[in-house]
């Protein structure tokens, strides 16, 4: 790999975890430049934030195409024409098939709203509340073709408040991950984790400075 690892970003919507990456790669020691946006819907909010930022960009309806396989192919072209090595979905709302899904194998990350294996899909955060489970979060992970499923590179744990909404948790949820995404991301970009047997391992020496304990769990309960 290239000292600053290529970075592909897939979107769908409004891109916040885009922006959070986006803000990271600013910084001259991070490890990963982001050298395309691609978004499946021509309408994505995420689209004009990184064109303002100066960044590539190129919608790939997936509408257009007469079948996932098609709108995949062009999708790995556009990915391999502007020489990406790694790929980060970040609210990306399309599922992959096998054939794209291996083609990246270990060099595509997903960020997901629970703390997988729980809650994998939709509506995370009312599946969430109506569980009645005590603590939240979110998940980095390679992408596997089982949805929401591959080796986990970075969790938050986010308290659930007696008064919480899906939509108060879901905001809270999404601060967790505007910081592991980023984490997540310098991570596997500088070498630091490895896929063994399907599992992420660390590295004895984690790059220093953004692997603070504190990140995993929020402030306790009682003062939030
Ligand atoms: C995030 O909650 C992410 O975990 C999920 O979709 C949402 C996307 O939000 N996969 P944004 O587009 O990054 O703001």
């Amino acid at each position: 790999m290239s000292p600053r690892t290529k970075v592909g970003v897939l979107i769908s919507g409004r891109g916040s975890n885009m922006r959070a990456l986006i803000a990271a790669c600013e910084a001259e020691d991070f490890p990963a430049e982001i050298v395309i946006v691609v978004s499946n819907r021509p309408e994505a909010p995420g689209l004009d934030f990184a064109a303002k930022a100066g960044l590539p960009t190129r919608v790939i309806d997936h509408k257009a195409f007469p079948s996932r396989d098609a709108f995949e192919a062009v999708l790995h072209q556009v990915l391999h024409d502007a020489h990406v090595e790694l790929i980060c979905n970040a609210g990306f709302m399309r599922l992959l098939t096998i054939g794209f899904v291996e083609k990246w194998r270990d060099k595509q990350l997903n960020i997901h709203p629970s703390l997988l294996p729980a809650f994998k899909g939709l509506h995370t955060h009312e599946r969430t509340l109506k569980a009645g489970v005590k603590i939240a979060g979110c998940t980095v992970h390679f992408v596997r073709t089982e949805m929401d499923s591959g080796p986990i590179i970075a969790q938050a744990a986010v308290p659930i408040l007696p008064s919480d909404t899906p939509d108060g948790l879901a905001s809270r949820v999404l601060e967790a991950e505007h910081q592991i995404y980023p984490m997540a991301l310098r991570l596997v970009a500088s070498g630091a984790v490895h896929v063994v047997n399907d599992l992420v391992v660390w590295t004895a020496d984690l790059p220093k400075g953004d692997y603070e304990p504190d990140i995993l769990i929020s402030p306790p309960f009682a003062n939030a």
